[in-house]
């Protein structure tokens, strides 16, 4: 037997139905906002997310799917979907003449991680990515679009944690200073914190869990002292207009994001949940980027900001909701009462019938006893059984209504 490839999912039944549940609450939201859908290819050269996402992140040097082609050439498969978009926009000039556009994607995603709970290696993203508005307000209301959808998934366990990372100098003066701190404290680190200090990966030392390097990075310097004043005033308005919004969040001056392109804010929603997704883990992150298309192309300055979210993930921590929202009823459920070419003629001809109304319908042509086709219609979520039986040579058929038990005879043309 070949089985699946480790880190990958099959959906089926009811997990098919949860993540169709969960799309079309994503779609609507995304309606709501006016987003407008794209669809990038699986794969793209690796130097786009080189470029946009960094070499020296672990996305990249780490967990990218990257192959030869037959002629030579070095693809990948998508990591993330913000530099496909990017790449989307600008190759099909879709913000030229200063137009500004926001889009929204919902893709398979891959990274060479180690699974666990809420953590493949393939995985569907929903990603949101808006271009040409710098505005605070905009900032805010994609913090918003984030929020409607753990609302509308009904997740209530989590903390929206903020910081500002500044500009890209800023930045560099930061990591200098954060190189230093770590240089002096270098023997009490982990290894794994070693490792990010010597791979010049510095800040994914802020994702260490292990004791003596939180214990180190409780006294780090704080990026905010290195952030120019502009930075600042824009950060204290979205707090502004957050705390005028009632959107409760927490400021986390460590939390510094995995991807290259960030400036200024950057969020993200982590899980409080103990029992389905676990605490910790980050269900939704985003934040801006306003030099990213111009790393692409040296005449365009456009800003942007975005953020995505797993869609496994998001499915865990809203398990609960999904359990009992996913609708799997059927209208009706047709029993051929014997194996007779009558009946089974007539079943086919109702079922269309039905179907050509819009219902949902499965005709149990199986031999099988009545009594036990019954049970099946219940474990079907049927509403309605129609038995086709004896009674079908005067073209009448008996309906039964599983809900409230009643059922009576029909003739086939008040069907
Ligand atoms: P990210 O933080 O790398 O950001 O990923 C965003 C979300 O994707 C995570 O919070 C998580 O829910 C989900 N995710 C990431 N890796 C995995 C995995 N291995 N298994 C399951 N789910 C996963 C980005 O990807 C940015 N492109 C977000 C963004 C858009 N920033 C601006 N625009």
């Amino acid at each position: 037997m070949i089985k699946k490839i480790k880190g990958t999912r099959d959906y089926f039944s009811t997990d098919a139905k949860k993540l169709e549940k969960t799309i079309s609450i994503l779609e609507n939201i995304s309606k709501r906002y006016s987003l407008n859908k794209i669809i990038s290819p699986t794969f793209e050269n690796t130097d786009l997310f080189s470029k946009a996402v960094g070499n020296e992140t672990d996305v990249v040097s780490k967990e990218m799917y990257t192959f030869k082609d037959k002629k030579g050439r070095s693809i990948s498969l998508k990591p993330e979907g913000t530099a496909s978009t990017v790449r989307i926009v600008l190759e099909n000039k879709l913000l030229d003449n200063n137009k500004s556009e926001d889009f929204y994607y919902i893709d398979s995603m891959f990274r060479y991680e180690r699974p666990q709970k809420g953590r493949q290696r393939e995985f569907f993203q929903f990603g949101v990515e808006r271009f040409g508005k710098d505005s605070v307000y905009i900032d805010v209301e994609t913090i918003l679009i984030a929020i409607d959808i753990l609302k509308e998934m009904n997740i209530d366990k989590y903390e929206l944690q903020i910081n500002s990372i500044g500009s890209l100098e800023d930045r560099e003066k930061y990591n200098k200073a954060l190189k230093s701190y770590i240089k002096d404290n270098f023997n009490e680190l982990s290894d794994y914190a070693k490792e990010k200090f010597t791979s010049g990966n510095i800040f994914r030392i802020f994702d260490s869990k292990d004791e003596s390097d939180l214990k180190i990075l409780k006294n780090v310097p704080s990026i905010f002292e290195f952030i120019s004043i502009e930075s600042k005033e824009r950060f204290e308005l979205i707090e502004k207009l957050l705390i005028e919004n009632k959107i409760k969040y927490v400021i986390n001056n460590n939390l510094v994001r995995g991807l290259d392109y960030y400036n200024d804010i950057v969020f993200e929603f982590v899980s409080t949940d103990l029992k389905n997704l676990g605490t910790k883990s980050t269900i939704i992150g985003g934040g801006r980027y306003d030099s990213l298309i111009n790393k692409f192309d040296e005449t365009k300055q456009i800003p942007a900001i975005g953020f995505a979210v797993g869609l496994e993930r998001l499915m865990l921590a809203a398990n609960d909701y999904l359990e009992g929202n996913v609708n799997d009823e059927i209208d009706y459920y047709l029993i051929v009462a014997y194996n007779e070419e009558l009946m089974n003629h007539k079943a086919f001809e109702i079922a269309k019938k039905l179907r050509e109304k819009q219902h949902s319908v499965i005709v149990d042509y199986s031999t099988k006893k009545i009594s036990k086709k019954f049970d099946i219609a219940e474990k079907r979520n049927a509403k309605n059984v129609i038995i086709i039986g004896n009674e079908i040579t005067n073209e009448i058929v008996t309906i039964k209504n599983i809900k409230d038990g009643s059922s009576k005879e029909l003739k086939i043309k008040e069907i």
